[in-house]
């Protein structure tokens, strides 16, 4: 196109925050248009099941309204392990057009849902090690969750255009702001309220992904529990705010033990990543996601996994008005990560 691809908003539905990220391409960098976050009630999406899309829908509405966006283009992603598989698998050497033509047949074996009741992806990634083989990366996500999440996209007056996987996203994030290396590997792991997304890079390409299903949600629980609050009151304590009765050093040795199920959920993916290749090593972990941001995490879990662990800078590469509140930005980045990842896809990309 003459004037340059057209915009697309990225479209983040989490259960405890929805998030919106417009970038604008100018020849190599890319500038921050719109970015908004807002909080959405618990139980309105659980297990990644939107189970009350009218209120869903209202909350983008507001979201897309309050930012001032009039892009109706948008990037939306799914994950989960029960929606989304992805596999790297061996496959017989042909071309790009063929493997579009068979790909329902030989995906069927490697798919534990339906082959009817998914939509499949692929991308060749190169020759295998094996004669007249190669290396094929394939997603399959139900269609039943795309639909979910596509209506009510298009129900709050906005053109889902193109709908990622999570992990994919924040591949793409990282892409964008850091240099891969040939020799290290690099953890990408996305922690929000319901779900660790995890996605390890070698040499700047996918090797593993997974999704579990828990996430922030367990320290919300955990000092609800102990000392008998409201989920705002407990949220509010994450987030470092007063409560009254509770000391803070209270609600830290609470969340301090909670964030134990947390990091043994992580260091069992990171336990069938190294059983699956050899016992390749993890270099770094790149953290993104709310719980990046709540007190002592970081250190927590590089301590007890015994790997670097760094909060995410998906801003690093991008240019950020003074117009935005730097402040703010710096404090919500890690939130808007899998939203950014998903901005820079255009139409037509692969
Ligand atoms: N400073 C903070 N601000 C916001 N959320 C925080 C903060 N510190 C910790 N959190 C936690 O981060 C989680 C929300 O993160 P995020 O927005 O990434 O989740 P989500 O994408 O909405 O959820 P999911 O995708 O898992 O359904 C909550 O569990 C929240 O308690
Ligand atoms: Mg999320």
């Amino acid at each position: 196109m003459l004037f340059g691809k057209k915009d697309i908003i990225g479209l983040d539905i989490g259960s405890k925050h929805i998030k919106v990220v417009q970038l604008k391409n100018n020849k190599d960098k890319f500038t921050l248009e719109r970015l908004g976050i807002s909080s959405l009630e618990p139980e309105l999406i659980v297990d990644g099941s939107i189970l009350d899309s009218t209120r869903v829908i209202d909350s983008i509405k507001e979201l897309i309204e309050s930012t001032d966006i009039q892009t109706k283009d948008v990037t939306l992603s799914v994950s989960g392990h029960s929606s989304v598989i992805i596999k790297r698998v061996s496959l017989p050497q042909m071309s790009e057009d063929e493997l579009e033509e068979s790909i329902r047949f030989e995906a069927e074996q490697y798919i534990p849902f339906d082959i009817e009741d998914v939509n499949l992806d692929f991308q060749i990634l190169g020759l295998a090690e094996t004669d007249n083989m190669m290396d094929v990366l394939i997603v399959a996500v139900k269609k039943d969750k795309i639909n979910e999440y596509v209506s009510v996209v298009r129900d709050a007056g906005l053109e889902p255009v193109i709908v990622d996987v999570d992990a994919f996203a924040l591949e793409n994030m990282y892409e964008l702001n850091y240099e891969t290396s040939d020799e290290s590997n690099v953890a990408l792991v996305n922690i929000g309220a319901s779900m660790i997304n995890i996605n390890i890079l070698k040499g700047g390409m996918s090797v593993f992904t997974r999704d579990s299903s828990v996430g922030g949600n367990l320290l919300t629980e955990a000092l609800q529990r102990e000392f008998t609050l409201s989920f705002q009151d407990a949220e509010k304590l994450i987030q470092e705010e007063e409560i009254e009765g509770v000391s803070k050093d209270e609600a830290s040795a609470v969340l301090n033990s909670a964030f134990t199920d947390i990091i043994t959920e992580i260091s069992r993916s990171f336990d069938y990543f190294r059983d699956t290749t050899n016992y390749e090593n993890i270099d770094e972990i790149i953290l993104c996601g709310g719980v990046a941001l709540t007190k002592n995490f970081v250190t927590l879990l590089s301590e007890r996994v015994g790997i670097d662990a760094k909060i995410v800078e998906p801003f690093r590469n991008v240019d950020v008005p003074v117009s935005f509140d730097n402040e703010y930005i710096n404090s919500v980045a890690p939130i808007v990560s899998v939203a950014v990842g998903l901005a820079i896809r255009r139409i037509g990309d692969k």
